[in-house]
């Protein structure tokens, strides 16, 4: 079995000469194919970073980084987010919905770029599954916490994407709309074959996946 996201002595330093302050440090790490692995540390560790360039939106100031076997370091962005469509999914700990777009549109909105039709069925489907439907043509406003991280993890996964990469996505939820949404990715996680890496400060979420990795200082440990 391949590994589904491979950091080979990854840096990653922002700023220039005198003012760079490396942020990570030739870290190794990799996720399997269908694995869940948690990733914790104290602020300013370094996790969204590790997410950031997992799914290509920050670039490595060195080493490689594979998915599915694809180097995508000194990719282009146009490659980039081909890379990104075909593979990855991603929920952001502040939703970063669409203001003006209702449920269905978010959710169908990230379809289009690989061009499936019939897209809106889809996106329907997927927000019936996650329990909104009487939400369908609501817009992000006029959707609870809880609704709007529904709205947008469905968007993460409406593309069928083998691995989620997850940042604090129960961040901004109480703790019953927390673990309901945690049910939901765990869920859909293992009935669809999914790496799954999650960005938590809870310990509680952390224990439920198959390896927790921690990071200090821009370093795992
Ligand atoms: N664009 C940037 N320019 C300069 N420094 C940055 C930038 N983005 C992040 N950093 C720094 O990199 C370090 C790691 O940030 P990162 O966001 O990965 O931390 P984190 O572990 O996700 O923290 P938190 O738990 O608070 O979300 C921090 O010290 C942060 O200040
Ligand atoms: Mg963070």
């Amino acid at each position: 079995m391949s590994a589904a996201i491979q950091f080979n002595n990854v840096s990653l330093s922002y700023g220039i000469k005198d003012d760079a302050v490396e942020v990570l440090k030739a870290i190794n790490f990799s996720v399997e194919s269908e694995e869940v692995i948690s990733i914790v540390g104290p602020s300013g560790s370094g996790k969204t970073s590790i997410i950031m360039l997992a799914s290509g939106l920050e670039t490595a100031t060195k080493g490689s980084i594979k998915i599915n076997s694809q180097e995508i370091v000194g990719l282009k962005e146009n490659e980039l987010s081909e890379v990104r469509r075909k593979n990855i999914g991603i929920v952001f700990q502040s939703f970063y919905l669409i203001p003006n777009l209702t449920a269905v549109e978010n959710v169908s909105l990230s379809l289009e770029a690989n061009q499936q039709f019939n897209l809106e069925k889809d996106a329907e489907n997927l927000l019936d599954e996650f329990g909104l439907s009487h939400r369908f043509h609501h817009l992000p406003s006029e959707l609870s916490g809880g609704e709007q991280q529904r709205v947008a993890i469905a968007r993460a996964l409406i593309n069928k994407p083998k691995i989620i990469l997850a940042d604090e996505p129960t961040g901004n939820l109480d703790s019953a709309n927390s673990d309901s949404m945690m049910d939901l990715l765990f869920d859909y996680t293992k009935k669809s074959q999914t790496s799954l890496v999650i960005v938590t400060h809870d310990n509680s979420i952390a224990n439920r996946c198959d390896r927790i990795v921690e990071i200090r200082d821009g370093e795992i440990v």
